[in-house]
């Protein structure tokens, strides 16, 4: 790079951050790389929030509204919730736009089968974006089913979703296997483990990773209701104890996605937020641990 754009570059970046919150909102949420396919995925999703599983479309047409606006493109789907998302790709012609996971859970290969055709048939997409295996029960039947559906082109990838550290052996022989395209666990700052393990492992093995929980299953929020955003949270453009949360875990480059759950549409913007802005260093992630570890 020459001195003279090193020096615009340097200027754009000073401006950039001094924008307020607002104005920095218009600029493209930060994007991570799948790295089996090279798409690009927006870093902050959406997880089974009860609006989607209830199917309550309105409630859910105005959280979706929120992730377009904001640039978001992952969810987390269930058997109820891609009925309210197909039907908002249909009515927004959103199908490109959303980037969907759906779970398989049975152990019933025609079972599951049926339900990835009831599904592309629902999202009406040709083939689905990501297939995850949840509360794997026979892993290695249930992971070769998943295999040779993408190799049918059913989905375009395959992955694994699950949550606590009793799944953490299964997620790395996984990725040791080599062909996982994605990987979904827990890791936050009360829930820390995988962050010694598996997310280097992942960055290692060139596999995206999402991440559940980050509000710990509605443990987080108590914890912190009646305490002040330390003022020092502006220098990584943090402005709520959720970003807090979200910019944490979004601070760790092996992350790909972290998704979050909620019922109310200004709380989805302030999540969605978390993808904009600065990212703390690894002085201020400790800063931030000892923090929330002292509440
Ligand atoms: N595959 C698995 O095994 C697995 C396991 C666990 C979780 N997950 C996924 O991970 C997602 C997130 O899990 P989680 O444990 O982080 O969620 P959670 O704690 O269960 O739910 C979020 C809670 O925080 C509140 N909230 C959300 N955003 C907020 C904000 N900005 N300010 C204040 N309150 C806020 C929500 O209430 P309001 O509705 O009032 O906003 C809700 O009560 C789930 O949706 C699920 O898809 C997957």
């Amino acid at each position: 790079m020459d001195r003279r754009s090193f020096v615009q570059g340097t200027a754009g970046t000073v401006a950039l951050l001094s924008l307020s919150p607002a104005i920095r909102a218009t600029v493209r949420m930060r994007a991570r790389k799948i790295p089996s396919s090279g798409e690009t995925l927006p870093v902050v999703g959406f997880g089974q929030s009860p609006s989607f599983r209830e199917g309550d479309y309105d409630s859910a047409r105005r959280l979706l509204d929120v992730l377009l606006e904001k640039g978001g493109r992952f969810i987390d789907t269930g058997a109820r919730s891609q009925l309210v998302h197909g039907r908002y790709m249909q009515e927004n012609d959103a199908h490109e736009k959303l980037f969907l996971a759906a779970n398989m859970r049975t152990e019933s290969e025609q079972e599951d089968l049926a339900y990835l055709r009831k599904s592309l048939e629902i999202q009406g997409k040709k083939s689905l974006d990501l297939v995850q295996l949840q509360r794997p029960v026979d892993f290695d039947g249930q992971w070769r089913r998943l295999r040779r559906w993408k190799e049918m082109g059913l989905t375009r990838h395959i992955g694994i979703a699950v949550s606590g550290e009793r799944y953490f052996p299964m997620i790395e022989s996984l990725l040791q296997s080599g062909t996982a395209d994605f990987v979904q666990f827990n890791y936050s700052m009360l829930e820390p483990e995988s962050g010694e393990r598996l997310l280097p492992m992942a960055r290692d093995k060139g596999v995206a990773v999402v991440i559940n929980r980050p509000f710990v299953n509605g443990r987080y929020f108590p914890l912190i209701s009646d305490k002040k955003l330390p003022e020092w949270a502006a220098e990584f453009d943090c402005d709520s104890w959720a970003q807090f949360s979200l910019k944490y875990i979004l601070a760790n480059p092996a992350v790909t996605c972290v998704l979050t759950e909620t019922t109310k549409p200004h709380h989805a913007a302030d999540n969605l937020s978390a993808g904009f802005g600065r990212l703390p260093d690894d002085k201020t992630l400790l800063r931030m641990i000892e923090l929330i570890q002292s509440f």
